[in-house]
């Protein structure tokens, strides 16, 4: 027997209403443009939001079912039965089921997502944002952008810490931001005319192992390590320059710069300092790592979009298992 919000039986209508009420939720993944690792030590950073990699997810009220329902490529189950890497996740759908339906009627909860896991393009950040939005829409709920970050930085402290905050803040970004730890978010201006390419290399990344190792540095080397980080901060406040001044060329060779940076850090690794060689032999205008490091995502800057195309293309010839191009002037 089923009940309404108002406490009385429901009508066969409203039943068959209820299977029919669906919600989508979209997002986008962000990856870091330059400061990842400086942003620990109170350094800016840039987050971009990349639009090119999207995640979807849909709601369908399902009453005949007897609990929520996940479908993804990483779980398919019940809602309750969600462990290890579902658990942010499964919290995230409990608590707001709980606050959006009285009713607390079963639904099936589809998750498709282009974002790799575990490769600086926060793919945990972007899947609760489509959660959250799918679940708002499909009870017609109001949803303000301060309430959506809210929620997905909650999420996301249970999922991972992440010490400078950068990732949880800068989730479903839609505009290049301007991020110091523990200062409100800065939308920068940006008129770029360019195309950024992402290479995922395959291998997970390894943000805490990267952040410690930095932090070790920085504690039984502080006079190598702190001008690395201060330079930085330097490049950052110059590619901020670049992006609002169309300087493409200058914005490649200060990505350059910084993965010097990264790498003298120790926050590289054998693979991907191999991509970035094959992108800066292909005609990158300038490569980095993006992200916490050692694995993850590359990013590549191109002039044109048969520019980006060759190097997505060497790319993937030189083992990364997917691209995808952002053109910058979409920013
Ligand atoms: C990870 O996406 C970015 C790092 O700078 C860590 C952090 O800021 O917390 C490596």
């Amino acid at each position: 027997m089923q009940y309404s919000s108002k406490g009385i039986f429901k009508s066969e209508k409203e039943i068959k209403g209820d299977c029919m009420q669906t919600g989508v939720g979209q997002s986008h993944a962000k990856i870091i443009l330059i400061g990842e690792h400086a942003v620990v030590y109170g350094q800016p950073a840039i987050a971009l939001p990349i639009f090119a990699v999207q995640a979807r997810v849909t709601v369908t009220l399902e009453p005949a079912l007897q609990t929520p329902q996940i479908k993804s490529t990483y779980y398919n189950g019940p809602l309750e039965q969600a462990v290890g890497q579902m658990q942010g996740i499964r919290r995230l759908i409990e608590q707001l089921w709980h606050a959006l339906d009285p009713n607390l009627t079963p639904f099936e909860l589809t998750i498709e997502s282009d974002l790799p896991p575990e490769r600086g393009m926060g793919s945990s950040a972007a899947t609760a944002v489509a959660i959250i939005r799918a679940l708002f829409a499909t009870y017609h709920q109001e949803l303000s952008q301060q309430r959506l970050l809210k929620l997905a930085a909650l999420s996301e402290n249970l999922i991972h810490g992440n010490p400078s905050g950068i990732d949880a803040a800068t989730t479903g970004a839609t505009t290049p931001l301007w991020f110091v730890k523990g200062q409100p978010l800065q939308p920068l201006p940006i008129n770029l005319k360019g195309y950024l390419v992402i290479a995922d290399s395959g291998q997970k990344g390894q943000t805490g192992a990267a952040v410690k190792s930095v932090q070790n540095q920085m504690m039984s080397n502080p006079e190598q390590t702190q001008p690395l980080i201060d330079h930085l901060g330097y490049l950052t406040q110059q590619v901020a320059r670049n992006i609002a001044q169309n300087e493409l060329t200058v914005l490649g060779a200060n990505l350059n710069r910084a993965q010097l940076d990264l790498r003298a850090l120790g926050v590289s690794n054998a693979r991907v300092d191999h991509l970035i060689d094959v992108a800066n032999q292909t005609g990158s205008l300038g490569t980095k790592l993006t992200g916490g490091g050692r694995g993850g995502c590359i990013i590549a800057l191109a002039a044109t979009q048969s520019a980006a195309d060759d190097l997505a293309q060497a790319l993937s010839a030189a083992g990364a298992i997917k691209t995808w191009i952002q053109p910058l002037h979409a920013l």
